[in-house]
């Protein structure tokens, strides 16, 4: 059983916390707030608690750190874990800089240490199911998919929507497309707090030709949670807001027709829905996270994959911050 510690106790890091109890060695809960210690230093009793990070980091038992905290700290406690010899799942995005992401990586492959950046959707058996669709070549050429991810909140002021929403989005396109794109445009507004954006519309185009967008918003009536791949020969969407239809695919597109002299018509096939197994995403990122701390698969390339994602955030980000034509 690997030994690990968790720091962040808000929202997000209970999940994590339920996980790994039931999957490792819970030993340490670290958090700013007495409140949130003593509230889940309750419900694990094997775990000590601590507001000082650095109790996990001199624990020379403790293998590995789960980081939950807010994103502007993600950087520096990575890395403070990493330099310390512990295996390091910290949340998205890892790093707010594409030179922060890639001295994280730089300092998981000198330690010889697993790096994981949590991204969660990566993990999701229906992204992989779209995957499937694309690599086996069903859906023909892809020619361009988008990603909508809206709903009214949470609002965030230390990330704006591109950061925190469109890190998930973008992690399904670079993983579905398995390239870098060569072009991105972003524009976004901050109607909340001045200098966050609440909305943003992303547009990038891929050496292939593909190109993809993005709608992110946290000010928006919809829960949508979408991703539409629209092929040659068939187009898929993931939508996440269903139950059972996680992922539809329908068998539509256009054709010429040889004897039309070059007309294109519209072609309406079977939709259907493919079985996709109902495991818990978190618990499938959970478990790699331990088998690779545990030394069984490809350490680094999560690593990288996540500062790629950074880098196209940040190239997103420069975008929106220049002036529009
Ligand atoms: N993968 C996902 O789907 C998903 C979903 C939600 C949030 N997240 C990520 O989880 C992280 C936390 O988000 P959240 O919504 O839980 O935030 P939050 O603000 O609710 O919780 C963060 C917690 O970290 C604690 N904290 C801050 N600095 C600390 C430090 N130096 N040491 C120890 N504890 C510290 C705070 O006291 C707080 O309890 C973010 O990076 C967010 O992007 C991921």
């Amino acid at each position: 059983m690997i030994r690990v510690g968790l720091a962040g106790l808000g929202y997000w890091g209970p999940n994590l916390a339920r996980n790994f109890d039931d999957l490792s060695d819970l030993v340490w809960l670290c958090d700013l707030s007495t409140d949130l210690l003593e509230r889940f230093g309750a419900r694990y009793p094997n775990a000590r608690t601590t507001a000082r990070f650095e109790d996990l980091l001199e624990d020379e038992s403790l293998q590995a750190i789960v980081v939950a905290t807010p994103v502007t700290t993600h950087f520096d406690l990575a890395r403070q874990a990493l330099a310390a010899g512990k295996h390091v799942f910290v949340e998205k995005p890892p790093a707010l800089s594409a030179s922060e992401a890639d001295e994280l990586v730089a300092l998981a492959e000198e330690h010889d240490l697993v790096l994981l950046p949590g991204h969660l959707l990566l993990y999701h058996p229906a992204v992989a199911k779209m995957k499937a669709l694309i690599d086996s070549g069903e859906l023909g050429d892809i020619r361009y998919l988008y990603g909508n991810r809206q709903n009214l909140g949470q609002i965030r002021i230390d990330e704006n929507a591109l950061w925190s929403l469109g890190v998930h989005d973008l992690s399904v396109i670079l993983h579905l497309l398995g390239e870098e794109p060569i072009e991105v445009w972003a524009r976004g507004e901050s109607f909340i707090h001045k200098g966050v954006e609440d909305v943003v519309f992303c547009y990038l185009r891929f050496p292939s030709g593909v190109v993809a967008h993005m709608h992110l918003s946290w000010l928006d009536p919809h829960k949508m949670r979408k991703m539409t791949v629209v092929g040659s020969k068939k187009m898929a969407v993931f939508d996440d807001m269903e139950l059972e239809r996680k992922v539809t695919v329908y068998d539509k597109g256009t054709e010429q027709r040889a004897e039309s002299y070059g007309e294109w018509r519209t072609r309406t096939g079977d939709i259907y829905i493919p079985k996709i197994p109902n495991d818990e995403p978190l618990r499938l990122e959970c478990r790699h996270f331990l088998s690779l701390a545990a030394g069984d698969g490809d350490q680094m390339t999560a690593a990288r994959e996540g500062a790629v994602v950074v880098r196209v955030l940040e190239q997103l980000q420069a975008s929106l911050e220049r002036a529009p034509v």
